[in-house]
């Protein structure tokens, strides 16, 4: 068998939950608790196999224009999610954190996200990275706004400006690059999502809809990933292939 490299960092376009829910003749907040429970025995398996920092696109900030309805079933999916899991994610050592515009947040959304990564704060396993409210675009908006506000300042000079600079002014910073993007339900497309971090990801598309994923649709993905060769710009030769 081929040799296996776990992503480092893995994202996952978590796609088509209403879909499925649609499929069955059920109302769309019937995929989204689905969904849900295939993001526990996720998290579960990535943390298993050594994946160190894992990404999940949860809620975009374009999500924001569905039914308020729906909205608002999410954000207490969230809540129930993260009151149910907390346990579970301390025994197995993982870090929690958010990223996004936290700030959009009803007030107990907010509180509950914070809650949890507070207490999860000083875990050393994987850092579980819930992309929430979160833009791509946006988040590259908050960081140039930053980097105004240091030369505004005189902390730094336009000069000072670089990628890494840039790079240390995204939501959770010291998250590396992405490896890995997977998305579920057929849609090929980025979504506004990470940017920045996926300037050199490898994609997966999978027409699997997100209440259907599981860990072997998961082994699929990095047996697929295993096999690619990243070139980084250079020749076959330079990355010794
Ligand atoms: C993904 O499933 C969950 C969120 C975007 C919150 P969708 O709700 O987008 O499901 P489809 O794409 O309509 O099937
Ligand atoms: C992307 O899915 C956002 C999340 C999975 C949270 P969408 O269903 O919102 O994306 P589009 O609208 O089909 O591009
Ligand atoms: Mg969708």
């Amino acid at each position: 068998m081929a040799d296996i490299t776990i992503p480092r960092h893995l994202a996952i376009i978590m796609d088509g939950n209403g879909r499925w829910a649609k499929s069955r003749g059920l109302p769309r907040i019937f995929g989204h608790k689905r969904g849900a429970e295939v993001v526990t025995e996720i998290v579960r398996y990535c943390s298993d196999i050594g994946v160190s920092y894992l990404t999940l696109y949860t809620f975009s900030m374009e999500n924001w224009l569905r039914p308020k309805e729906e909205v608002g079933f999410l954000m207490d999916l969230l809540q129930r999610y993260l009151e149910k899991e907390l346990d579970r994610m301390q025994e197995n050592n993982i870090k929690i954190v958010f990223s996004g515009r936290l700030d959009l947040l009803p007030p107990k959304t907010r509180e509950i996200t914070q809650s949890a990564a507070s207490i999860l704060a000083e875990n050393t396993g994987m850092v579980l990275n819930i992309a929430l409210s979160y833009g791509g675009r946006n988040e590259l908006v908050d960081a140039a706004k930053r980097m105004a506000q240091m030369v505004a300042d005189g902390k730094i000079k336009t000069e000072d400006i670089t990628q890494e600079l840039m790079a240390s002014c995204l939501y959770n910073a010291d998250i590396p690059d992405v490896d890995l993007i997977i998305r579920t339900s057929g849609e090929k497309r980025i979504s506004n999502f990470m940017l920045w971090r996926a300037a050199y990801s490898e994609f997966f598309f999978t027409e699997c809809l997100w209440p259907d994923f599981d860990r072997t649709e998961l082994d699929r993905a990095i047996a697929d990933f295993s096999g690619r060769v990243r070139r980084f710009g250079m020749t076959d030769e330079q990355v010794g292939n």
